[in-house]
């Protein structure tokens, strides 16, 4: 039997009562919700695919795969085919697979090519150039995802994203000032002009119709692998590159290999979770968080308080810290993930936390948050009547990456390149700073904050979970998951709260408004925490799996997100 806190079983028996009084009305609290199907993503169009899989017959896996070409189309600021990202998937017999398809470093890459002459960070090389591009990963991930899970034909659910982009959808209000805000950039750095730059301005609402994306994804829907990363997108890629003083080349893409990696798992509570082990720190990093507050009653404490935060944030800046020093990509780097996850580890870090003082950020680095820029990853959490699940993070790094558009093939190339630690100590667009363990090498892997993940009891599905938020994602997943687990909420609930972070470096809580409250800031304040407002944090969009077998999607209000249930 599932053991649901009290408040949890009040909001599910109301939301019976009142679902069985009128079927279309949402209750109070609770998300979209279904019986066979959930498809949460950033973008309406998205979802609206997703769930025309299910419905045909798909499984989660098909759908995943057709919500991931089609983000590549309708939301072009993190959804990709020219980025990566990390798939997390359990089957309806409870296995649970994980798919590493993040990008890599080009073979010409070097340990310290975004220094300049005078050995420091040269501003923007690493992120706002074509130096920023690693080898892309999406498209051999999707291959290889629906080679193993499909039970639709590749066709099926690569044709919904072609038809999209050669006929054209209508952009949100969002896009609209999103795509805005970079046409001079996007002029800037391309010689032609792409589909992303209109002649006057975006208006919510206006047809984005890509041509040249639709003919690249016809090649990857005909000759599959080589539709990418041989033939003609592949030249067209390569060609960008000289044009534009980039590195990959046709070797680079002929050897990009998406890899299957062992989940990172563990239990919190009564639950058992999996998520991404490295290249991404999300699994790890959420492993030490959960172990680390498993040492008090977090329900107790009550939802953003001034000691559920302080003992939050306390962990977070030791887990951020170990981030920096031990993480990067497996196969260049010793990683001691069972040392930095063994309970008595994590119990010796939970004893260093002190309950009425904060412990200030050991270190002269202040890394500085560079939020101006726009920050767009993405994740969908997808659930099928059969008990498949996906949870999915995708992204290009930066909105539209490095924002320069591949002439012919209609796609952004990602600027990943930035989450390497370009220089020990120097803080990239995050003000994530790491060490020699995230150095780049040629082929390497960039260490990653993403962490898709699922949550199960008493073996069975209980949810899907997931954020964008570069630095952020981790801490977001940490908070919707206790939200659920340790404060009673729902999903939506769980989604929509409100959030603060703490990344060890700066040695500053970011909230958002209204996250904390005034009298709580201030006594954080004299503990020694040190407060700073900010905008939104993450975009999660999951899934929770109720008694009785109703989904119920939280999508995320800070976006554009949709859930849609069936
Ligand atoms: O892999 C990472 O951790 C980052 N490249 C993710 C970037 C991101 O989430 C931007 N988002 N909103």
């Amino acid at each position: 039997m599932y053991q649901f806190s009290w408040k949890q079983v009040v909001i599910f028996l109301l939301s019976i009562v009142l679902l069985s009084s009128c079927a279309e009305r949402v209750p109070v609290g609770m998300g979209v919700t279904g019986k066979q199907g959930m498809v949460v993503t950033a973008h309406p169009e998205a979802s609206r695919i997703g769930l025309m899989i299910l419905k045909k017959g798909g499984n989660a896996m098909d759908a995943a795969v057709a919500v991931e070409f089609a983000l590549a189309v309708c939301y072009p600021a993190a959804g990709n085919i020219a980025g990566g990202g990390f798939w997390v998937t359990r089957t309806s017999a409870g296995k649970v697979y994980t798919l590493d398809y993040r990008e890599k470093a080009p073979m010409a890459a070097s340990r310290d090519m975004f220094l300049g002459p005078d050995g420091e960070v040269a501003r923007g090389l690493s992120s706002e150039t074509i130096l920023a591009a690693g080898v892309p990963g999406t498209v051999d991930g999707m291959l290889k995802a629906h080679e193993k899970f499909g039970s639709l034909p590749w066709n099926s659910v690569i044709q919904p994203a072609i038809d999209m982009a050669r006929n054209g959808f209508r952009i949100t209000k969002a896009q609209a000032i999103s795509l805005n805000s970079i046409q001079t950039t996007i002029l800037e750095r391309n010689t032609t002009k792409p589909a992303f730059v209109n002649d006057s301005t975006w208006s919510e609402g206006d047809l984005l119709i890509q041509t040249d994306l639709a003919n690249t994804l016809e090649r990857i829907r005909d000759f599959r692998r080589d539709g990418f990363y041989a033939g003609q997108t592949a030249q067209y890629i390569v060609d960008q590159m000289k044009e534009s003083g980039g590195l990959i080349t046709l070797e680079d893409l002929a050897k990009y290999e998406s890899v299957w990696r062992e989940p990172i798992e563990g239990d919190y509570r009564n639950y058992h979770f999996y998520s991404m082990a490295p290249p991404s720190s999300g699994g790890v990093a959420l492993k030490q968080l959960l172990g680390i507050l498993s040492n008090w009653d977090v329900a107790s404490m009550g939802h953003n308080t001034v000691e559920s935060v302080h003992y939050m944030v306390e962990a977070e800046k030791r887990v951020y810290a170990d981030r920096a020093e031990y993480l990067g990509d497996p196969a260049f780097t010793e990683i001691p993930v069972d040392k930095l996850t063994e309970p008595r580890y994590l119990i010796k870090r939970a004893d260093e936390i002190q309950k009425e003082r904060a412990t200030p950020s050991d270190s002269v680095f202040y890394g500085k948050i560079v939020l101006k820029e726009s920050l767009e990853t993405t994740h969908y959490s997808i659930a099928d009547q059969w008990g498949n699940a996906v949870s999915a993070t995708t992204t290009l790094n930066g909105g539209y990456g490095c924002k320069i558009v591949v002439k012919g093939g209609g796609f952004f190339l990602n600027n990943e390149m930035d989450d390497f630690s370009s220089k020990p100590g120097s803080p990239n667009l995050y003000g994530l700073i790491g060490n020699e363990a995230n150095a780049i090498a040629p082929e390497k892997r960039m260490l990653s904050c993403m962490t898709p993940t699922i949550i199960t009891k008493d073996h069975k599905l209980f949810m899907v979970v997931g954020s964008p938020g570069g630095s952020t994602i981790i801490t977001s997943v940490f908070q919707t998951v206790l939200n659920v687990i340790d404060h009673g909420m729902t999903m939506q609930q769980a989604v929509s709260a409100k959030r603060f972070h703490h990344q060890w470096l700066p040695d500053i809580i970011q909230y958002e408004p209204e996250a904390i409250d005034t009298v709580s800031v201030m006594r954080l304040t004299s503990m020694g925490q040190h407060l700073k407002k900010t905008g939104k944090i993450g975009r999660v969009d999951a899934i929770l799996i109720w008694p009785n077998g109703t989904m119920e999607g939280g999508a995320d209000p800070r976006g554009d997100d949709t859930a849609k249930g069936y």
